[in-house]
């Protein structure tokens, strides 16, 4: 048996999620057809969603297109709520949806179970449509990542995003959604031919026990996911922080000795952290942005993302290259990011 190189599961489950893009778009139709036409049938005024870790990053990407793009209000719903006070809550017109990779988390499978009985309808996204958690809801959405071993999530991650993506666009009668999402993988691709140059910048952080990661609007996930998959896999204590938050407060701790990583994309969500970047950069910060042209140039480091790529899509590209820094930065550490300390694949809470 050949010794497993540290970092290689995940490092080739990252290499993958162009792959994996491609299935979904060319598997996927059909299975969000069907759960497009039970939604739209049911006219949901709300939508809720339950998640945990990574999987709740992609739920809270997907709450900026239900309000942006499908004008509804929408919520993360907590946990504990039902599953620890016993809450049971009138959930009727509520679109309830579980993004899950497992689908094996038992405070989801009951919060879904509980949303059925309570009016609504309930929807998984997981990556295993065997799981408790398809079996709870009354709809299921495969993302089509193929079995990920890596106990950091990377494709599934992507793979919930283009899911929820398509599914969104397909309430909103937005027949362009698919097609301009045909263009991600060979994207991804370029982006992904980038790891030599995050190998090296990683080193920079080699030494940091704290940072901070920031963005805006459909990018704000990106940072919180980024920051997350630093914690995990490099054992730093990272912070995310929306744009606007930061400046009320956190930007106290804000100093030289602090990098920020900054997520600054083309579109609404970028612009508004135009006036945050040079606030960084004067209280010395070390700034690694992954964005336009102008906000990397703001910065003291960094990653061009390619142009042309409408907003929403953006967060499916935006993390390619903070996972391949938080893999290489983890194993600079000397740890191994595909089995992390203290960690199992399905993490069972309550
Ligand atoms: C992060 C990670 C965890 C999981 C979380 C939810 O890389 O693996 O944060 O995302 O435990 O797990 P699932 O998606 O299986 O419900």
């Amino acid at each position: 048996v050949s010794e497993r190189v540290p970092g290689e599961l995940m490092a080739a489950e990252i290499a993958e999620q162009p792959d994996v893009w491609r299935r979904v778009l060319a598997e996927s139709g059909a299975e969000l057809d069907e759960v497009a036409a039970r939604i739209r049938a049911r006219a949901p005024r709300f939508v809720l969603f339950v998640a945990r870790g990574t999987s709740d990053n992609a739920a809270l990407y997907a709450k900026y297109l239900v309000e942006i793009g499908l004008g509804l209000p929408c919520g993360l719903v907590s946990p504990s709520t039902m599953t620890g006070y016993g809450a049971v809550p009138d959930l009727r017109d509520v679109l309830l949806i579980g993004v899950s990779q497992s689908g094996g988390s038992p405070d989801l499978v009951h919060t879904v179970r509980v949303a059925g009985q309570q009016g609504a309808l309930t929807l998984a996204v997981t990556n295993d449509p065997g799981s408790p958690l398809a079996a709870a809801a009354q709809l299921h959405l495969d993302v089509r990542a193929g079995v990920e071993r890596a106990v950091a999530a990377t494709k599934s991650y992507t793979a919930q995003l283009l899911t929820l993506y398509l599914l969104v666009g397909r309430l909103c009668d937005n027949g362009s959604a698919a097609e301009a999402a045909a263009a991600l993988p060979a994207l991804g691709e370029r982006l992904l031919a980038e790891d030599t140059r995050l190998a090296a910048e990683a080193m920079r952080y080699r030494f940091a026990q704290r940072l901070v990661c920031t963005a805006r609007g459909y990018s704000y996930p990106t940072a919180n996911e980024a920051a997350l998959k630093l914690m995990e896999t490099g054992y730093l204590s990272a912070q995310s922080f929306s744009g606007a938050d930061l400046m009320h407060g956190p930007l106290a701790v804000v100093d030289a000795a602090l990098p920020v990583i900054v997520v600054a994309a083309a579109g609404v969500g970028g612009d508004s952290m135009r006036a945050v970047l040079p606030t960084l950069r004067e209280r010395g910060a070390d700034v690694f942005c992954v964005g336009t042209e102008e906000a990397v140039a703001a910065g003291t480091g960094g990653l061009v993302l390619p142009g042309g790529v409408p907003e929403p899509l953006s967060p499916l590209l935006e993390i390619l290259p903070l996972q391949l820094l938080a893999r290489h930065l983890a194993v600079a550490r000397g740890g191994d990011p595909d089995a992390p300390r203290g960690l199992r694949k399905v993490t069972e809470t309550t």
